[in-house]
């Protein structure tokens, strides 16, 4: 199986690196790459007992043997790559693999300042960003005032480039944020300080991952954020400024979409979301907190605790659509052991109406209240279970009647942290 997305279903943190660790345990891993995102993301990986987190890196890095890459449509913080990489070779780990496009953006100290001070303006209005800078670089990206890796090789072009990035934004700093300018030889000396290291890591990774299809290697598109954070499809404007969404690998690693063989959909038994916006199964009692104290739901990029709210199969199906899932992969399943009975939301109610597919509107999404359907509890800890048949009958019954209303079959199931507390489900 060469080219294979994982990608997330809900709001993110769905555990995606758990759909990764199935894989690598029946096809070796060639590259794992990331393709739209910056260092907004957070994965958790445990290798031997030890535990490590990376934002911008693909998780790839730490296996041994695999190509990690970094392509054209990640937004890249010079700083943050540094700093990461910086952590895992003090812990031994080798970094020597890493591929940096020559065409991703780079996300400089100003998108930062920028993020955190037009979310300041917003007031309650704010999106709940990471700060990180991730939609003022695709602000610029799109808006053509964007600075590539390739350019911090060229000091000359840096400067007219950053001088035209700061151009409006420094307008917009001093007049409407009241804040100072930034300098442009300021953001020059700091991105050039940057380029004597990254050089070596340079690639046209467009061009070095076909070729590896070609060559019939198994390259992992190694998703960030999820479907409902997306740009287009997700819950706009309390989205992230990038396409999550399985189109978005293709655009944003130069690689077509004939060549994907399959799309992975990672999905909670429950759902998460962390920052501002709608979301239609929210609990706000006692269930919520048990949820979100069980699940360990706290961000890894931004320590917030995640807001939670039961299994929304309207999200499952719209999810399996706009990215034409092969499968899905559920996780965290043991998060539910102690309930007595689990609500599934199955459609919503929208001004007394039952919508069964996503509505067209946000102002619609926004006044959707959940229809539930209630399921028996298990009340069994399964984490150890290794089979499907090993699972509590109504565990059984939950993880098929998800499966049913979802639009994909269920590939995998989570029961733990472990790289081994995961079940293949059987099928027909
Ligand atoms: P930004 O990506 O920092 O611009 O933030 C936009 C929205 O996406 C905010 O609601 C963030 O909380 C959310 N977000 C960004 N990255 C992640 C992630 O990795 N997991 C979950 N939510 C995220």
């Amino acid at each position: 199986m060469p080219a294979i997305v994982v990608l997330g279903a809900q709001w993110g943190d769905e555990g995606k690196g758990k759909a990764t660790d199935l894989l690598a345990t029946t096809d070796p891993i060639d590259y794992v790459v990331r393709t739209s995102g910056g260092h907004n993301a957070g994965h958790t990986i445990v290798v031997n007992g030890e535990k490590y987190a990376t934002h911008l890196l693909p998780s790839g890095i730490l296996t041994p043997g695999a190509t990690s890459v970094i392509a054209n449509g990640v937004v890249v913080s010079p700083e943050a790559l540094f700093r990461e990489l910086d952590g895992l070779i003090e812990r031994g780990v080798d970094v020597a693999s890493l591929v940096v496009s020559a065409n991703a953006h780079v996300i400089a100290s100003y998108h930062g300042v920028i993020d955190r001070v037009s979310e300041r303006f917003l007031g309650k209005n704010m999106i709940g960003t990471t700060g990180r800078g991730i939609g003022p670089a695709y602000s610029d990206k799109v808006n053509r005032v964007g600075i590539r890796i390739s350019d911090l090789f060229d000091e000359e072009t840096l400067r007219t480039k950053v001088e035209a990035a700061l151009d409006l934004r420094n307008h917009l700093l001093t007049k409407v944020y009241n804040r100072r300018a930034v300098e442009v030889d300021a953001v020059v000396e700091e991105l050039t300080s940057y380029a004597e290291r990254l050089r070596p890591m340079v690639a046209d990774t467009s061009l070095l991952l076909n070729k590896a299809l070609d060559e019939g290697k198994t390259v992992l598109f190694e998703g960030a954020q999820a479907t409902m954070l997306d740009v287009d499809h997700g819950t706009y404007p309390f989205v992230t400024s990038s396409n999550p969404v399985a189109g978005g690998v293709c655009v944003g690693a130069g690689v077509g979409p004939t060549r994907i063989d399959r799309v992975i959909g990672v999905i909670k038994a429950y759902t998460t979301r962390v920052g501002s916006g709608p979301f239609p199964t929210e609990l706000f009692d006692e269930n919520g907190e048990n949820l979100q104290r069980i699940g360990g739901e706290i961000g890894v990029s931004t320590g917030r605790t995640r807001r939670c709210g039961w299994y929304d199969a309207v999200i499952a199906r719209y999810a399996a659509r706009v990215n034409g899932l092969t499968e899905f992969f559920l996780t965290k399943l043991d998060v539910l052991d102690s309930w007595e009975r689990i609500p599934v939301c199955v459609a919503y109610e929208i001004d007394g109406v039952r919508v069964d597919e996503m509505p067209m509107t946000q102002a619609e999404f926004l006044r959707a209240k959940p229809v539930y359907e209630y399921f028996e509890g298990w009340k069994t800890d399964i984490s150890g279970c290794r089979t499907f048949e090993e699972l509590p009958k109504n565990a059984q019954v939950y993880v098929r009647a998800l499966e049913e209303m979802s639009g994909a079959p269920f590939w995998g199931i989570g029961v733990g942290p472990g790289r081994e507390q995961t079940i293949v489900p059987p099928r027909d």
